[in-house]
């Protein structure tokens, strides 16, 4: 169903899925974390394929994400970072020289242990279930590189874009370039979707949105365009950038909730399916009311094919794991068609 309506497809019911589904609003996931630190849980195959499978047999979802991190590559790329709880980078990268000195990303040899997590899961997914590789923008990545630590505005990294464009624009291909192989060997593992995670672009201006981020995510879709895999970009913050993001060759945007699904469709066109965008604050609505909610996002999705049920950000870690289970199922309801005959 969710590899259907990424292509635009007609479904019997809208797919759901949620960011974040595998995380810490969940027992058993904090269960696990109180056993392993995060970073030692995404370095293992088997209890990332873990992490990744406990929301599938908890709620009825139609995709399962890989259990991993943005930064999980740069790691492996030899980026000194820990995470408290986000990622925290040792040496910020400030300069040209650093730029030039960061190593080249091979999967096979640096994060093995990614790729072997998707085989687990392949085999131990419900099937029908098709599961999401992922990696974190150029832009969103640099934010994170250049700042050291998440922040608010990221000013040193919105700062370089004006100081050093240059530089900038260098660190970006480089991470486009990583991470156009590292989605590609995680196609090649058996991931069914790739998803882009650009969670810090909504800082920026249009003409730099254009200029810098727009550059990378541009370069690493067409790197993976030709493996015929369905793409998916989510911006957050994004509705003043979507006329910029119609112009992107993906099959999927992911809208936050801020913009309402059918304002976003009206500007990306009829080519691309949108995912999303309950706010995830929604989800702590009295039962009647998080219906009403739900029926808004359906109802902005319109009737044509090419919508995917999701949060508009990643879910809350104090979320009630039962209210999930509430907002799968009415979904699922609410959009059952008759099958076509
Ligand atoms: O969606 C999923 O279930 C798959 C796993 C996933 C994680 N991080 C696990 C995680 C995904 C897709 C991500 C992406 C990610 N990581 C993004 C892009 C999406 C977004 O939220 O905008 C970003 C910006 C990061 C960086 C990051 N990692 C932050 C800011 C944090 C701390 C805050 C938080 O939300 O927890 C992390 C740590 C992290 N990544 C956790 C998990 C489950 C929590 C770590 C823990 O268990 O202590």
């Amino acid at each position: 169903m969710f590899l259907e309506a990424c292509r635009r497809r007609p479904v019997p019911y809208t797919p759901v899925w949620i960011m974040r589904q595998a995380g810490r609003y969940l027992p058993e996931y904090r269960e696990l974390r109180a056993k392993v630190d995060f970073v030692a849980l995404t370095r293992s195959a088997e209890l990332a394929a873990e992490a990744t499978l406990q929301p599938l047999r908890r709620y009825p979802l139609d995709a399962a994400i890989l259990f991993s991190d943005i930064m999980t590559p740069l790691q492996g790329m030899g980026v000194g970072l820990e995470f408290d709880p986000g990622p925290v980078v040792r040496e910020p990268i400030r300069t040209a020289a650093q730029v030039d000195a960061l190593p080249r990303l091979a999967p096979q040899r640096d994060v093995p242990f990614v790729l072997d997590a998707i085989r687990l899961v392949r085999a131990g997914a419900p099937r029908g279930v098709p599961l999401i590789g992922f990696a974190g923008a150029p832009f969103t990545l640099l934010c994170y590189l250049v700042c050291g630590r998440p922040s608010k505005e990221f000013s040193a990294a919105r700062a370089l874009l004006y100081a050093q464009p240059e530089t900038a624009e260098r660190l970006l291909d480089r991470l486009a370039d990583a991470m156009t192989a590292y989605l590609a060997a995680q196609a090649a593992a058996g991931a069914q979707a790739l998803m882009l995670f650009e969670s810090w672009a909504g800082l920026l201006g249009i003409r730099e949105y254009r200029r810098f981020a727009l550059r990378g995510v541009r370069r690493v879709v067409a790197g993976l365009r030709p493996l015929g895999v369905p793409l998916i970009y989510y911006v957050n913050q994004g509705s003043a950038l979507m006329e910029a993001v119609s112009e992107l060759d993906v099959d999927v945007v992911g809208v936050d909730w801020r913009s309402p699904l059918g304002a976003a469709r009206r500007v990306l066109g009829p080519g691309k399916a949108v995912q999303g965008n309950l706010d995830p604050a929604a989800l702590f609505a009295e039962r009647g009311e998080l219906k009403r909610h739900i029926e808004v996002v359906l109802d902005e999705a319109g009737p044509l094919p090419g919508h995917i049920f999701n949060l508009g950000h990643g879910i809350w870690p104090d979320t009630d794991p039962d209210a999930v289970a509430r907002m799968i199922d009415y979904v699922h309801e609410r959009t059952a068609r008759r099958p076509l005959a």
